[in-house]
């Protein structure tokens, strides 16, 4: 582990980057060769990415944002009164816009102490943690660069805790990560400590599918650096060019899929894999799924893992919502 002590103000750990050569390279290679081919989502957030990344979360097609913005303008004080935190943990903090709703609202009650920022991104947990310090004067900030899947034992020991996981980034995990994650984020709390989970709802087709597949192409582009970031860390010779972006939404599982789509018979190396992929023109490797949920399933994820829901805060249009739990 690397530790930067960047002022008095600012802590920052780094657990995992894209350039560690502890990457792991088996779990790479095992996806390719699964089926359905997949490739891990969080490679999708190297700097760049994150970058697209905030770029789709300006989209119009893009609603979740806005709409998970409102309802923290609407519900922040409430939530800051009911888990009386002094300590915001964020996981996949990601560029933390909407995090300083809840870090005003912790302002106005006067116990705003400590900020973690986790997430897989250095680069942006860096800024971050930079322009959180300049913005509010007594904040101590302790971001960790490191996977929300492992290694979450690495959240400082601090406060009165508020942990939240927004975006509905919990989507992004299927049935079985997604239990263990929640289950680790429970196991990581002290009693008394409060969970915020994101969740977004089944909507119309439509609407979801226009949200990942936006008219501009910038969630195109998110999805193609994808191959850009394994031309690099593992050495794969494959173009951007040859790929498409698709995105679907799968009736059975509820989730938007999203895919890159060969374009042409290929046989792409990865060097560093041991690995020559054959694709057949049409051939999708998945790069992301994105569950909606209904309440009652978001209830029973919280409940299984051992939380107690305390509240719900919802959208007039049941678009998002959020799960205020916590942990028995
Ligand atoms: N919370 C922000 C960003 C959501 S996008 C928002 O609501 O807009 C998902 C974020 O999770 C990205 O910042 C990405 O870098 C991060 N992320 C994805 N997989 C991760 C993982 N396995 N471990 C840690 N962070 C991860
Ligand atoms: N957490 C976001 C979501 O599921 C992630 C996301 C938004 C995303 N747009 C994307 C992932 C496009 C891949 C491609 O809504």
């Amino acid at each position: 582990m690397r530790t930067t002590v960047g002022s008095d103000n600012i802590t920052i750990d780094v657990h995992l980057t894209t350039q560690d050569p502890a990457i792991d390279r088996a779990e790479i290679r095992n996806g390719l060769l699964s089926s359905p081919r997949v490739l891990p989502t969080k490679y999708l957030y190297d700097d760049r990415g994150s970058e697209l990344f905030e770029q789709i979360c300006e989209l119009p097609e893009y609603y979740q944002t806005r709409t998970e913005f409102q309802i923290l303008v609407t519900c922040a004080d409430k939530i800051i009164a009911r888990s009386d935190a002094d300590e915001l943990v964020e996981l996949g903090s990601g560029a933390a816009t909407k995090t300083r709703v809840l870090l005003d609202a912790m302002d106005r009650a006067g116990q705003l102490n400590f900020y973690v920022p986790f997430d897989v991104s250095e680069g942006i947990v860096r800024r971050v943690s930079q322009e959180l310090v300049e913005e509010y004067a007594a904040l101590k900030v302790h971001g960790v660069v490191g996977d929300f899947l492992s290694h979450l034992e690495h959240i400082p020991d601090g406060g009165k805790r508020l942990v939240v996981f927004l975006g509905g980034t919990i989507g992004n995990l299927d049935d079985v990560a997604g239990a263990a994650f929640l289950s680790s984020v429970n196991k990581a709390m002290e009693l008394g400590d409060h969970f915020l989970l994101s969740v977004q709802f089944v909507t119309e087709v439509n609407r979801l599918e226009a949200a990942y597949n936006d008219s501009k192409g910038v969630t195109a582009k998110f999805n193609k650096n994808m191959i850009s970031v394994m031309q690099e860390m593992v050495r794969a010779d494959f173009s951007p060019d040859a790929f498409d972006h698709v995105a679907r939404f799968n009736h059975v599982e509820s989730r938007i899929e999203i895919f890159l789509r060969s374009n042409k018979r290929q046989a792409v190396i990865f060097q560093d894999l041991d690995l020559v992929l054959s694709l057949e023109n049409g051939e999708e490797i998945r790069t992301e799924i994105s569950t909606k949920y209904d309440r009652k399933r978001a209830e029973q994820l919280l409940a299984d893992a051992n939380f107690e829901l305390v509240e719900w805060y919802v959208d007039s249009d049941e678009l998002l919502g959020l799960a205020l739990a916590k942990k028995l």
